[in-house]
Order: structure tokens, then C-alpha cells, then sequence
């Protein structure tokens, strides 16, 4: 028997002829956010950031200028409805043990799976529209969850994801004083055929392994369904919370 569908992605919770900004939109993730996006006849304008972008929507996470640029350009024609940050790095023989620890290692993953997002966040925050519902998205991983963790290893990304969770929760709160109608949130995408994850997924069991096309439709179907209290948490693709 065929899968039943997941239903049409309508966007119908933000004003039509939405603005949205995908930061990372060379990778698997982000690449098919953009997709989506643009297959939507509620969505007027997609802003596709990353490394290999042409001006003015080129950005490498570790020039804080460069973000500032897109931000500008982003802003220069109105408000933004959405803004989704799909960047982050996985890299390569993640730490089974403390023996593995390493500053360089620790450092890095720390720099784009968190501090990047937080600059971003800086500089994009104050465009979000305020008449209307706005959301601010982050991918983050359920791994990042300190309450889910059973297994532990993986000690720089699930750290850094942590760390990017509490960062969402709190720039959710000081955004909720500054505009009542924006969101922020993080999100985890499932397991997902990408880049990232290719190295890992002999380990998956392949029923549970979600086209980047699937995710993010799903991803933006929990986005549309989400109501102001629903911000500063975590959230899957599937719409369910996890816990921080
Ligand atoms: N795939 C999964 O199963 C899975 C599961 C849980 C969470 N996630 C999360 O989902 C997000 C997207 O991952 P993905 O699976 O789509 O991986 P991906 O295909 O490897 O995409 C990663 C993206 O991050 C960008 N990036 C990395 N370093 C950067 C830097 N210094 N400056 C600017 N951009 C940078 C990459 O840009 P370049 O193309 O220039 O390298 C690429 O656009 C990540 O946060 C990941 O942790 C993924």
C-alpha cells in the first residue's frame, strides 16, 4: 500500500506573498528549503545565501561582516516573514570517548554549529516582520537534547547543539518583548540523506531515512503550524516537541 501523503504545504499561518532568507542554502537541507520555497505560490521572494552564493547573498560564518552584508540586503526591500538557518558541520570520526577530545575540534564545531548561528541571529532578528506572524528557524539535531541523551559520544556536535538550543530559548525571550508576533526556534530535521550524513548512515535504518525534499517540506509544515507560545523550544520535523 503507497505511503499516505503528507499534506500540501498551504504557509497559510504567515501573510501572503512571503519574504524568506535560507542561510545555507548550498547544503542538502537548505538547498531544498530554497526548492520548496520557490514552489510555493504564498512565497514572493527567496533570498538563498551561502559560501558559494554570488553577491549580495554570498556569507562564510566565520566573517561576521559578511553576515551583516546579506542581512543588509535582505532588509533593503521590507521585512522578512521567514528566516532559516541551515548551516552546520558534522566532522569527520565524532568522539566515542573523553580520550578523543580536542580544542581545535571543539573549537570549530562550536564556531559553525553555534556562535554562526548567534551572529546570524544578531543581524536578522530586527528584520523579522512585526504586523504579521514571523518566524525565525534554526536546525539544530535531536542529539543536542540533554534530557533525549541516552547513548552520549559525539561530544563537540552534541555540545555545540546544546548550546545552540539555549541561545534559541533565550533569544526567543527577548525577541517575544520586542515583537510579540515573531518566533524563534530551533529545529530537528530527522535523519536525512545529505552530505552530512552520509558517512553515518549504514548505521540507519533506511525506513527512517528522509529525502532532503521530505524534511523540509515537514520542517515547514511544523514552522506554518506553530503559535507564538510555541517559541524557544525545540521542535522535530514531525511537528513534535522534544525536550531541551
Ligand atoms: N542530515 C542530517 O541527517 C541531519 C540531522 C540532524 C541535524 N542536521 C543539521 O541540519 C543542518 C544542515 O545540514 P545538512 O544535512 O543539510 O548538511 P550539508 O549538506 O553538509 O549542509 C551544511 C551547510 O552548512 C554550510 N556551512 C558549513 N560551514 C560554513 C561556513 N563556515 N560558512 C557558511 N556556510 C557553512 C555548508 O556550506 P558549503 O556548501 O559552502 O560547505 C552547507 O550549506 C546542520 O545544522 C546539521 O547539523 C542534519
Amino acid at each position: 500500500m503507497p505511503e499516505p501523503q503528507d499534506p500540501i504545504l498551504t504557509l497559510a499561518s504567515f501573510r501572503p506573498a512571503l519574504r524568506a532568507l535560507v542561510w545555507g542554502a548550498s547544503g542538502g537541507i537548505g538547498g531544498a528549503f530554497v526548492a520548496a520555497l520557490e514552489a510555493n505560490p504564498r512565497v514572493a521572494a527567496v533570498m538563498a545565501a551561502s559560501r558559494k552564493a554570488a553577491a549580495p547573498w554570498c556569507f562564510d560564518l566565520d566573517d561576521e561582516r559578511s553576515i551583516e552584508a546579506v542581512a543588509q540586503a535582505a532588509g533593503a526591500d521590507g521585512p522578512v516573514d521567514l528566516v532559516l538557518v541551515a548551516t552546520g558541520v558534522l566532522l569527520p570520526n565524532p568522539e566515542k570517548s573523553w580520550r578523543q577530545l580536542d580544542s581545535a575540534v571543539l573549537s570549530r564545531v562550536y564556531a559553525i554549529n553555534a556562535i554562526g548561528p548567534a551572529l546570524i541571529a544578531k543581524h536578522t532578528l530586527g528584520l523579522l516582520r512585526r504586523d504579521t506572524k514571523s518566524v525565525f528557524a534554526c536546525i539544530s539535531a535531536r542529539v543536542g537534547s540533554i534530557e533525549d541523551n541516552r547513548l552520549g559520544g559525539w561530544h563537540a556536535y552534541r555540545a555545540s547543539k546544546a548550546a545552540l538550543n539555549m541561545l534559541v530559548r533565550n533569544l526567543a525571550i527577548e525577541l517575544r518583548q520586542r515583537n510579540p508576533q515573531a518566533l524563534c526556534v530551533a529545529l530537528h530535521p530527522g535523519t536525512v540523506d545529505t552530505g552530512l550524513s552520509r558517512p553515518f548512515q549504514s548505521a540507519v535504518d533506511p525506513r527512517k531515512l528522509q529525502t532532503p525534499a521530505e524534511s523540509a517540506r515537514r520542517m515547514l509544515s511544523t514552522l506554518d503550524a506553530l503559535k507564538p507560545a510555541d517559541a524557544g523550544k525545540l521542535w522535530a520535523y514531525d511537528g513534535s516537541p522534544i525536550p531541551f
